[in-house]
């Protein structure tokens, strides 16, 4: 049973296959956190607290003559809040009819439901209803009557814990929420390490890892979006915690707007983690019988490190966050335009990429940026979604006919939620750009940013859209945005409402999104944030594939994909092969260094094949088979980091089947040394008394002329499960800079 009550002394435990959960409403009401982490049983773990005297913290009036131990400052709570005596970050600030911020939340009841639970207009985990429950634990404010319900969900297989709120306001006075998080999670104990990850454009999702320091620590984004600069999903571990080691968990916001993800270590050495949407953009008022939905967390536990953590949310995120025909089946192989023409293109020149592409294996021709309207730079005609028909030399079902005559399936690059000024749009309605009266909002990328708060423009556009697809055979859309967003107001939102902008304009995004992948069911949508800038749970649960990065370097990509492992699986983000030199740094790595690296995720191309030799034509053939070949085993296997881009010289990852049958281990020497020191890998996700061969892929067995391979790779050589998972075998070495290598390894 995932949930266990004990209605007398109203505990509350979560049981997930290697976790706990545990929170307890007290004497008072007060609603505690009493545990979370390494599974255990269901007594009352609050009891082990210890309380001293907490005068100079403050105690309630209700008990603060009769016992000081007792304050709001001290206790681990569920869901604190502000202005009553708890003086650490807080989860709910708000403001009354009187001016006060002051509120405090009592327990007053329970509800277990079957299933998970559902958010209306929000993306969350979805699961059947024999595999998640749901917990429903009320609070209210004495004085004002503000209600919250906290909800949990519990995938019991996949060790999550999914958290959401709802606040719903039963007075008559209205009531302002200046902050709603999603989650508080109150640590007794806890040296903890934080990673998290920051980044820019083109260069997403470098990891980070820091000591919980006393103060507070966070990443959070105002940006509109969730961005570039810092992911929604971060880990604690202990000290000491590795990829297979150690005591971590991992919170990941499913949520691609503003948010913040805060942590302080407080007086008592005690650490308290907040996940919720900004507060800085944010303030939002509830009328009598309003509700606000907060967005959902998944937060799961692994006392074996750090790799199991990713696991769990790969595995989550691919079955029970992503939607749709798409979310397991094998993606195309798809070549985009994008870093091949650039805005310099005609339909000639894309039917004649798709066609050559058709030869090599592609299955998929994704028309990228320039298509429409007047546009030939970056600096006009956002919003006309009309095609070109100049430009690309017949209408767009002539050009996606003639594509799909060819054999390959037709994508199309879209921005709809930006507009420029010199556009059509923009002239017939200036009114739906985002910014303040009387100012001329801040350029980005040359673009501004169409408001999406507003349910006119989100039926336009979802009526363009609808009218531009209808009747062509469209099989992948890529939904772009190019700009963060500032100079934030709604001309329909009333003076005093204009903290409700920015949620309002992600509410109004998943909308459009959701009537699109709703109306047309077989297309393929990947999310696109100029990169990685809207890189998170959220989007998954309508696009089930984001653009990683606008970087296409397979050396930088090593460290950007890497950084996005840990919370994210390989089938969320589309890798593609470019040229060299490379577009953004210049580098020049092997053709089959950068077929390694795409093929760590939705593998694609983004060159002009035009420009190939007969060679390389021959090896993009080789790489598709191949792709093709151990698509399954790539997209759904179970995925380990085994060494760090970010050190030594060699970045090797593994994708082991489920049943341990097979794994495909890649690596890549981002740095080479003279008389190297060898490379060992310690397969893990194999079965011990196995005996396993390996194998170069077919794409690398003729770069290793006149060499010894190390032992495991010849003829009739064998090693068990459990040798491989403790000494490792060792990598072949590099013949030249960036070399890369697969390595198959198979039960015989
Ligand atoms: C963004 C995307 C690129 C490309 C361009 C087109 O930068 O990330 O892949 O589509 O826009 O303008």
């Amino acid at each position: 049973m995932a949930i266990i009550i004990d209605d007398q002394h109203r505990i509350f435990t979560l049981q997930t296959k290697n976790s706990t959960y545990q929170m307890k409403a007290d004497a008072q009401n007060v609603l505690l956190h009493s545990y979370y982490g390494e599974k255990t049983d269901s007594s009352d773990k609050s009891l082990l607290y210890w309380r001293a005297d907490r005068g100079f913290s403050g105690n309630p009036y209700e008990i603060g003559k009769l016992d000081r131990t007792y304050s709001m400052d001290s206790l681990a709570q569920e869901y604190s809040c502000f202005g009553t005596g708890d003086y650490r970050i807080t989860s709910l600030r708000v403001q009354n009819k009187d001016g006060s911020q002051v509120s405090q939340l009592r327990y007053v009841g329970y509800e277990v439901q079957e299933g998970k639970y559902a958010i209306p207009g929000l993306p969350a985990v979805y699961a059947q209803n024999d595999e998640a429950d749901t917990l429903i634990l009320r609070l209210a404010d004495p004085y004002s009557g503000l209600e919250v319900e906290l909800y949990y969900g519990i995938l019991t297989e996949t060790d999550i814990i999914t958290r959401a709120v709802k606040i719903t306001n039963p007075g008559t006075d209205d009531l302002v929420l200046q902050k709603a998080a999603s989650m508080n999670l109150d640590f007794e104990y806890g040296d903890f390490q934080w990673i998290s990850f920051y980044g820019r454009h083109s260069m997403e999702m470098n990891f980070q890892k820091e000591h919980i320091h006393h103060g507070i620590q966070s990443v959070g984004s105002v940006r509109g979006s969730s961005s570039h600069q810092y992911n929604p999903f971060v880990i604690l571990c202990e000290d000491g915690a590795n990829e297979t080691m150690g005591s971590c968990y991992g919170f990941s916001f499913v949520y691609s707007g503003e948010f913040l993800i805060e942590a302080e270590k407080d007086q008592l050495d005690r650490t308290r983690l907040i996940c919720g949407i900004h507060p800085d953009n944010f303030s939002w008022t509830l009328s009598h019988g309003d509700s606000l939905w907060l967005p959902e967390v998944m937060m799961t536990y692994s006392g074996n490190g750090i790799g199991t953590i990713s696991q769990n949310l790969h595995k989550t995120i691919r079955e029970h966050v992503c939607r749709g025909k798409w979310k397991n089946k094998r993606r195309p192989i798809l070549i985009n335009n994008w870093e091949a023409t650039y805005f310099n293109f005609t339909g000639e020149k894309l039917i004649e990429i798709a066609k050559q592409a058709k030869t090599l294996g592609i299955e998929l021709f994704a028309m990228d940026d320039g298509w429409f309207g007047n546009r030939q730079n970056d600096d006009a005609a956002l919003g006309d979604w009309f095609p070109n028909e100049e430009k690309l030399g017949c209408t767009l079902k002539e050009l996606a006919e003639r594509i799909t005559a060819e054999g390959m399936q037709f994508g199309i690059w879209l921005e709809p939620e930006g507009i420029s000024e010199d556009s059509d749009l923009y002239r017939s309605h200036p009114d739906w750009v985002v910014g303040a009266p009387g100012r001329k909002p801040c350029l980005s990328r040359c673009q501004w940013i169409l408001d999406f708060s507003r349910t006119d423009v989100q039926d336009y556009m979802i009526e363009r859209i609808c009218n531009l697809l209808d009747g062509i055979p469209v099989s992948f859309v890529k939904w772009d945005c190019n700009r963060a967003i500032c100079d934030k107001y709604s001309g329909m939102l009333d003076s005093s409402r204009q903290g409700e902008f920015a949620h309002r304009y992600v509410l109004g995004l998943y909308r459009v999104l959701e009537k699109l992948t709703e109306k047309f069911p077989e297309i393929l949508f990947e999310g696109c944030g100029g990169g990685g800038g809207r890189f998170d749970a959220g989007m998954l649960y309508y696009t089930p594939q984001l653009w990683g990065s606008d970087t296409t370097d397979a050396i930088e990509r090593l460290s950007i994909q890497y950084g996005a492992s840990f919370g994210y699986p390989v089938s969320a983000m589309g890798t593609h092969v470019s040229m060299v030199p490379n577009h953004q740094t210049g580098r020049v790595t092997p053709l089959s260094t950068r077929g390694c690296v795409a093929m760590a995720g939705m593998f694609g191309y983004e060159l002009d094949i035009s420009k190939l030799s007969a060679e390389e034509k021959a090896e993009i053939k080789e790489q598709i088979a191949l792709y093709k070949k151990y698509s399954d085993l790539i997209q759904n296997g179970d995925y380990y980091r085994i060494s760090s881009p970010l050190e030594g010289m060699c970045t090797v990852w593994e994708i082991a089947h489920p049943s341990g049958k097979e794994a495909l281990v890649s690596a890549v020497y981002h740095h080479v040394q003279a008389n190297p020191a060898p490379i060992r890998v310690k397969v893990q996700g194999l079965n011990d008394e196995a005996s396993y061969q390996l194998s170069l892929t077919e794409n690398f067995k003729e770069n290793y002329p006149n060499r010894r391979l190390p032992y495991g790779f010849g003829a009739g050589e064998t090693i068990t499960g459990a040798a491989l998972k403790q000494v490792g075998f060792v990598v072949p070495e590099a013949a030249n800079g960036f070399q890369a290598w697969q390595i198959y390894i198979c039960a015989k």
